[in-house]
């Protein structure tokens, strides 16, 4: 009988193969057969594949696989797939590490922002001793975009840390000390008290483009957006536009349309934006063993999956 891991990733921040390797024999107490993209052996063993970014076709090359793991939290880098295998359930790692450090890239970004570090960073070069009027916490307004997990966690520190905040997911949420907005009606209201905008919800044909001129207007003047979900849900050329405009102060990017982001491209030149490379939020094998050893244990014995992704709603 098929029994065999396969770590198949075409790309950075999913962990790596070594690392899968030790910390899925800890958690299960038995030592896997693991094999590592492109080096799979014979295809036929493989009973479970952990993929971050797959080359598309690459799990359709497993005929008895019974399980997909996504080691990143969101989904779409598999969805894309036109050869994904219909019929496999989906699950994604829930790994807290990579929860805490989304919160970690945001907070550190409000915080720049929210202080002037920009503008302190600047003035220190021109040995220039000057004080930007100080903003009280309790008025700076941060609205997290999308409320899973990591919106949650993020959304709860900000409000610990004293910044008004808010939440928008499509359906309605209860997060305490949280103002919750929800769906298409909520989503105005929501951006219209947003000074700066946390962007986490996961890449849909629903969000695909959500964060357009439309969007962009509707935020206050001086708004900032920190992007740590998908490129794909901003319009590049509208962000362009209102940064130039300036009714957007800047944004910090960490998602791209199509990453590495092309060395000739706008967004990495830019005055008002910073650019990273995906690194908001790498998967730690250590802290994400635990949940895909707790569905392998589940599919071994016949129980119900946890963390399935619904194919169909994208996430
Ligand atoms: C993820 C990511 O989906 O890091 O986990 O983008």
């Amino acid at each position: 009988m098929a029994a065999a891991f396969v770590y198949v990733s075409n790309a950075q921040g999913g962990g790596d193969a070594a690392a899968w390797r030790q910390r899925l024999d800890a958690a299960l107490g038995e030592t896997i057969d693991l094999r590592a993209w492109p080096d799979i052996g014979d295809a036929a063993d493989v009973a479970i594949a952990l993929a971050w970014k797959p080359p598309p076709g690459a799990l359709a090359r497993f005929p008895n696989l019974k399980l997909i793991v996504s080691t990143g939290m969101g989904v779409d880098h598999l969805l894309v797939d036109p050869d994904l295998p219909p019929d496999i359930p989906i699950v994604r790692v829930i790994d807290p590490g990579l929860v805490g450090q989304m919160a970690e890239y945001a907070i550190y970004w409000t915080l720049h922002h929210h202080r002037d570090m920009e503008t302190y960073a600047a003035q220190q070069r021109q040995r220039l001793w000057h004080d930007v009027p100080f903003t009280d916490t309790a008025t700076r307004r941060v609205g997290v975009m999308g409320l899973g997990e990591i919106g949650a966690d993020t959304a709860r520190k900000l409000a610990s840390l004293g910044f008004a905040t808010a939440g928008w997911s499509r359906s309605p949420r209860t997060i305490e000390g949280v103002d919750c907005f929800h769906g298409a009606d909520g989503f105005d209201a929501f951006l219209r008290r947003t000074d700066i905008l946390i962007d986490v919800v996961p890449m849909t044909p629903q969000t695909a483009g959500l964060l357009n001129a439309r969007a962009f207007g509707l935020l206050p003047s001086g708004a900032f957006l920190i992007n740590m979900a998908r490129g794909g849900h901003v319009v590049d050329h509208d962000l362009i536009a209102a940064l130039d405009s300036g009714h957007l102060s800047g944004a910090v990017l960490d998602v791209f349309h199509v990453e590495p982001l092309p060395s000739d491209h706008p967004l990495w030149t830019h005055p008002k934006i910073k650019v990273t490379p995906h690194i908001a939020g790498p998967t730690n094998p250590r802290t994400a063993a635990e949940s895909v050893a707790d569905n392998v244990r589940r599919l071994r014995s016949g129980q119900a999956l946890v963390n399935r992704i619904d194919r169909k709603a994208g996430y």
